[in-house]
């Protein structure tokens, strides 16, 4: 039962997708607060056949609000999770600002929905490209411990908000029309490129984006130990995500036991025709809720039967962002 929900962002790229799943889910709260900054106020928002009125954050935002999902940047996370929370709230935030704190539960729901059970009030969403790997290794993993992957990710430009689409977008037009390139969202030009994920680069070499995936399946999966490889593209896409993925089980495992064991596993659909040659693309992975996992096949360069490799996309918006934040407060609310 959910009486007053907030959702903070709720004119980027993520909280629309928010207002739109709600609805498609049957969530009926008895009230829901949109949130955004001043120059959306008054802006209009369609929920469930109702237009409703954007309201400006601010620390009164969250009186009588029962669960609050923030999409609005790291910065508004850190000033306002504890406002909500102090107010009764319950958070569930898809920043990245509380993501490896010992006390925040870090939840994938097909993964590891029994970490809900204890928190502090806040509830982190996983990283994108970290929930649609998640979604597709976790169930093997179960069966045959993964003991190391190597990643590597095609990433839409969603991840970086509504105003970064909207740059491929325009990118595009200016492009073809032989207009001159001006990367503004992006460090880079994005459309008809692709290039090195836009996030500050560690003393280790790799980058932002790299050490979550890294750190948050660790946290997820419960298990410090698996090794990880990873290197984070941003492509030109609108909103779905693709990562090649090469695995390394403890024990020698067949691309058939690979294919069955997806095949029942929740939040994954396998698209895998060889014949018809039918693998997932990203463009087919948009808009939907699954993600779709293909191109499975022993790894012939272990030639001792533990490795495999997989290609899985998945959209950045609904699994990758909102639809996972959605399911987190189902199971709250439950
Ligand atoms: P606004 O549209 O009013 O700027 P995206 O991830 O797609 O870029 O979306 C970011 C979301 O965070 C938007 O809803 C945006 O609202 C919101 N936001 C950005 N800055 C603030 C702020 N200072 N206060 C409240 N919301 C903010």
């Amino acid at each position: 039962m959910i009486n007053h929900l907030a959702i903070v962002g709720a004119t980027g790229a993520v909280g629309r997708e928010a207002c739109d799943i709600l609805t498609g889910r049957g969530i009926e709260p008895e009230r829901i607060s949109l949130l955004a900054s001043s120059r959306s106020a008054g802006t209009l928002i369609p929920v469930g056949g109702t237009d409703l009125p954007v309201l400006e954050l601010a620390e009164d935002s969250f009186a009588g609000v029962d669960y609050a999902i923030f999409s609005a940047g790291g910065d508004r996370s850190k000033q306002y999770a504890s406002v909500a929370t102090a107010a009764g709230a319950v958070v569930i935030d898809n920043s990245s600002a509380f993501r490896m704190d010992r006390d925040v539960p870090l939840v994938v729901p097909e993964v590891n929905p029994g970490d809900l059970a204890v928190h502090n009030g806040i509830i982190a969403n996983p990283n994108c490209s970290t929930i649609i790997m998640n979604v597709a290794v976790w169930p093997l993993h179960k069966v045959n411990r993964v003991e190391r992957m190597v990643i590597s990710t095609y990433q839409a430009a969603s991840g970086a908000g509504a105003a970064a689409m909207e740059e491929l977008r325009s990118q595009t037009g200016d492009y073809l029309a032989d207009r001159p390139i001006k990367p503004g969202v992006f460090p880079s030009q994005c459309a008809f490129n692709l290039f090195s994920h836009n996030t500050p680069i560690g003393p280790d070499g790799y980058n932002t984006e790299e050490r979550k995936m890294i750190d948050e399946t660790r946290k997820i999966f419960h298990d410090p130990a698996i090794a990880i490889g990873v290197t984070c593209v941003r492509v030109p896409v609108l909103r779905a995500h693709s990562e090649s993925i090469n695995l390394t089980f403890e024990k020698p495992i067949t691309a058939g036991e690979v294919r069955d064991i997806l095949a029942s596993a929740p939040g994954v659909e396998v698209v895998d025709d060889v014949e018809a040659r039918r693998f997932p693309m990203p463009i087919d992975a948009s808009g939907r809720d699954d993600c779709m996992v293909g191109r499975i096949r022993q790894d012939v360069s272990q030639p001792d039967g533990r490795g495999i490799e997989l290609f899985v996309c998945g959209d950045q918006l609904r699994k990758g962002a909102a639809l996972n934040a959605i399911q987190i407060l189902e199971l709250l609310a439950s």
